[in-house]
């Protein structure tokens, strides 16, 4: 089967494999697209591991956990558990709405460094240094290290679905490590290693894995909602308009940008034990792909999938994923696309873009986004 990047438009291809292939093995992969199916595999963990490390054998597996701890993203219970527990307070909604100002305070100061220009990338002058600054700011990260983050998250970013990138991982936990040791960071960093759960503390790797997720997890992602979002708004000027006369239909639009143009198309699972999915047989460690770019534009689910309508009634969708390792930064994206939204609707009366070439796509097997897009205003 010739699967697509997402540098190419993936949407056909799932349409056309949501009808005659729902359920597709190729070789020890399972390929998904229906949003059931999706669903039930990303609810069942006892039989759906996450726990990629365990098939490189034990020995492999313990030299990387030695280098690299092993992040919240690729354990199961009860890891998974402990340390969601220990880190989900910080990102409780009370205490990410606690971060509104200073997410407005950076948005509002990219937007004025645009100045009078006719015409900028978006990418890297909004999309990508909003997410990147906030997520700096949470972990206390020094704004001078910006730089270096953003080259270690495009790093990660395209290594991911394609195999550890285990050089930049490490040169993180160092980093992480001894900001650790020299009690450098005034926020996140320094909460984290104050949290006891249980008589349980995060250890010194465990906490510079979780900031490494979270420059994985958070920048990429959220740069691409916002890019995406403007290209769709590009090309839907009403929809503009309605923005910037009611404020409140914003989060419309975001959760329909979310379903419609989904930053994270694809995520991975592996069989523990055989079993069957829909009357395809499934073999012990084969993997399971699971397009939720596809379910979120599942015929069974939506009306006129192919459309981008926030006025539609079915909100929800599965671009934060389903079950138990559910978008712990969802409400930190959603509340930086608002306000993002808000204050670029507030500024801006009107823009167009100069339409991205196939080349200005993301090449990635899991993330959906432009490099680079060339507002008009
Ligand atoms: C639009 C932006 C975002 C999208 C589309 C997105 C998408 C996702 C998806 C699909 C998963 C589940 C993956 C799986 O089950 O295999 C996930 C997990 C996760 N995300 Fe996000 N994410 C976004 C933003 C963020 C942000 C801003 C943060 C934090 C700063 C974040 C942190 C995490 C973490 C820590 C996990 C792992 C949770 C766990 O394993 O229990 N994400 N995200």
């Amino acid at each position: 089967m010739n699967i697509p990047t997402y540098k190419e438009e993936p949407f056909e291809w799932y349409k056309k494999m949501r009808k005659e292939n729902p359920v597709y093995k190729e070789g020890n992969v399972i390929y998904l697209f229906k949003s059931r199916d999706i669903m039930d595999v990303l609810s069942d963990y006892k039989t759906y591991s996450s726990q990629f490390r365990n098939l490189l054998g034990v020995e492999t597996a313990q030299e990387l956990n030695n280098m690299v701890s092993p992040s919240i993203l690729i354990s199961d219970p009860p890891a998974h558990t402990n340390l969601r527990n220990l880190v989900s307070s910080a990102f409780s909604p009370n205490t990410i709405m606690s971060y509104g100002d200073k997410i407005r305070e950076i948005t509002v100061s990219l937007i004025n460094n645009l100045g009078n220009k006719k015409s900028f990338d978006l990418v890297s002058s909004l999309s990508s240094p909003l997410p990147l600054s906030v997520i700096a700011d949470i972990l206390g990260i020094p704004i001078k290290d910006k730089d270096l983050f953003k080259k270690w998250s495009d790093r990660l970013a395209t290594s991911l679905g394609r195999g550890p990138d285990m050089q930049t991982q490490m040169e993180m936990s160092g980093y992480f490590g001894r900001m650790i040791d020299n009690n450098y960071s005034n926020n996140l960093i320094k909460k984290l290693t104050d949290v006891v759960i249980d008589d349980k503390k995060l250890t010194k790797p465990e906490i510079a894995s979780f900031a490494i997720l979270l420059l994985v997890a958070g920048n990429e992602t959220t740069t691409n909602l916002l890019t995406n979002t403007m290209l769709i708004l590009s090309k839907r000027p009403e929809i503009y308009e309605r923005i910037k006369n009611d404020n409140k239909f914003i989060d419309s639009v975001i959760e329909e940008a979310l379903r419609y143009a989904s930053p994270v198309q694809s995520t991975r699972r592996y069989a523990k034990k055989d079993t069957h999915i829909n009357g395809i047989g499934v073999n012990k460690n084969d993997f399971i792909q699971l397009y939720l770019g596809s379910a979120n534009r599942d015929e069974d689910l939506y009306e006129n999938p192919e459309e981008f309508n926030p006025d539609r009634k079915n909100k929800r969708h599965m671009a934060f994923g389903n079950g138990i390792h559910f978008c712990l930064g969802a409400p930190l994206a959603r509340l930086e696309s608002r306000i993002f939204l808000e204050e670029f609707s507030g500024a801006v009366d009107g823009f167009g873009v100069i339409d991205p070439a196939p080349d200005d796509k993301i090449d990635s097997d899991i993330m959906y986004g432009y490099n680079k897009l060339i507002i008009k205003i």
